[in-house]
C-alpha cells in the first residue's frame, strides 16, 4: 500500500455496488464502525451484475473504483459479491489503498462455524458459477463440502419489497428445497440483496441451519483493516458529510429504498456519469 495513505485517518470509506444491494453493507458498516464517513456509489444504469461476463464487470468495477479514488477516499469496500467474485483479485494490484470485497469474510465465518463441514451457497448466476465461495471456503476448511445455488429471482423480489410476500416465500422454497435435504448446517447469503430475505429464508431452513450474512462480516473484517493500517476515523472532521451517495441512474428511486433500510434519513443521492 502507498504510504501516503496512512494520513487520511478522516477520509471517507468508497463503497460501491451494482445498484441499492450493497446498502445492506453500508448499513452494516454504518452500524460497527458509526465514526467512519461513507461514499457510495450504486450502479443503478448498469444492474443487474449477475448475470454478466467476467470482463464487464471487471470494466464497471474499474471505472467505479477510479471514481471513488477521485473522492478522496482510504479504503475501498466492494459491496456486490458478483463484482468481489469476478473483479477484486484482478483489480488489487493496480490499487493504491486497501481494498476488500464481500467474499472472504463471508467464507472465512462458514468456514469456522460449520460441525459438519456441509455449507450452502446461494448468490447470483455469477458469483455461484464462478466457485468463488468454495474456493475460498477451502482456503479454511479443505474438506468442506460446498453446494451452490443460483437464486436470481430473489433480488427483483427483494427490489419489488416483497420481503414476506407468498410469492417469495414460494420461490425460496422451490429454490432452497435440495438443501433442506442435503444435510448442509451453514447457509451462506452471498448476495447483497438476500440478508433482507433473512428472516423469511431462517422459516424455510428452520433454526438447525446457521445463516452467514458476508455483510455483517465484512464489516469487521474492515474494522480490522483499518486498525492494522492505523486509518480508523473516530470523529468526524467538522462540516463533512457523513455519508454521500452517488447513483447512475433512478436517483429517487434509491433515495426511497435507501431510505426504507438504513439506520439514517439521506436527502440525496447524486447522478453522475459513471462512463465518461
Ligand atoms: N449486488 C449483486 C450481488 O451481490 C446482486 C444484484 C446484481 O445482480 O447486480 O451479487
Amino acid at each position: 500500500m502507498d504510504q501516503s495513505f496512512e494520513n487520511k485517518r478522516y477520509a471517507p470509506i468508497g463503497v460501491f455496488d451494482s445498484g441499492v444491494g450493497g446498502l445492506t453493507v453500508a448499513r452494516e458498516i454504518m452500524r460497527q464502525l458509526p465514526g467512519e464517513r461513507i461514499i457510495y456509489f450504486g450502479d443503478t444504469a448498469r444492474v443487474p451484475y449477475g448475470s454478466k461476463s467476467k470482463e464487464t464487470i471487471i470494466r464497471y468495477s474499474r471505472q467505479i473504483i477510479h471514481f471513488l479514488e477521485s473522492k478522496g477516499v482510504k479504503a475501498i469496500v466492494v459491496a456486490c459479491n458478483t463484482a468481489s467474485a469476478f473483479a477484486l483479485e484482478e483489480l488489487r494490484p493496480e490499487m493504491k489503498m486497501p481494498i476488500i470485497g464481500v467474499v472472504k469474510p463471508g467464507a472465512k465465518v462458514a468456514a469456522e462455524r460449520t460441525y459438519n463441514g456441509r455449507i450452502g451457497v446461494i448468490g447470483t448466476e455469477g458469483t455461484i458459477g464462478s466457485q468463488i465461495y468454495t474456493e475460498m471456503i477451502h482456503r479454511h476448511n479443505p474438506h468442506a463440502t460446498v453446494l451452490g445455488k443460483a437464486c436470481p429471482l430473489f433480488v427483483p423480489l427483494v427490489e419489488e419489497g416483497w420481503l414476506k410476500d407468498p410469492v417469495t416465500i414460494e420461490v425460496a422454497k422451490r429454490y432452497l428445497s435440495s438443501f433442506r435435504e442435503s444435510g448442509i448446517d451453514t447457509l451462506i447469503l452471498g448476495c447483497t440483496h438476500y440478508p433482507l430475505l433473512r428472516s423469511m429464508i431462517r422459516e424455510v431452513m428452520g433454526e438447525q441451519v446457521e445463516l452467514v450474512n458476508p455483510a455483517y462480516e465484512t464489516a469487521q473484517e474492515l474494522k480490522r483493516l483499518l486498525l492494522q493500517h492505523q486509518l480508523c476515523n473516530d470523529g468526524q472532521e467538522a462540516g463533512t458529510p457523513m455519508y454521500q451517495f452517488y447513483v447512475s441512474d433512478a436517483a429517487e428511486k434509491f433515495k426511497n429504498f435507501a431510505n426504507s433500510i438504513l439506520p439514517c434519513e439521506i436527502e440525496k443521492a447524486r447522478l453522475i456519469h459513471i462512463e465518461e
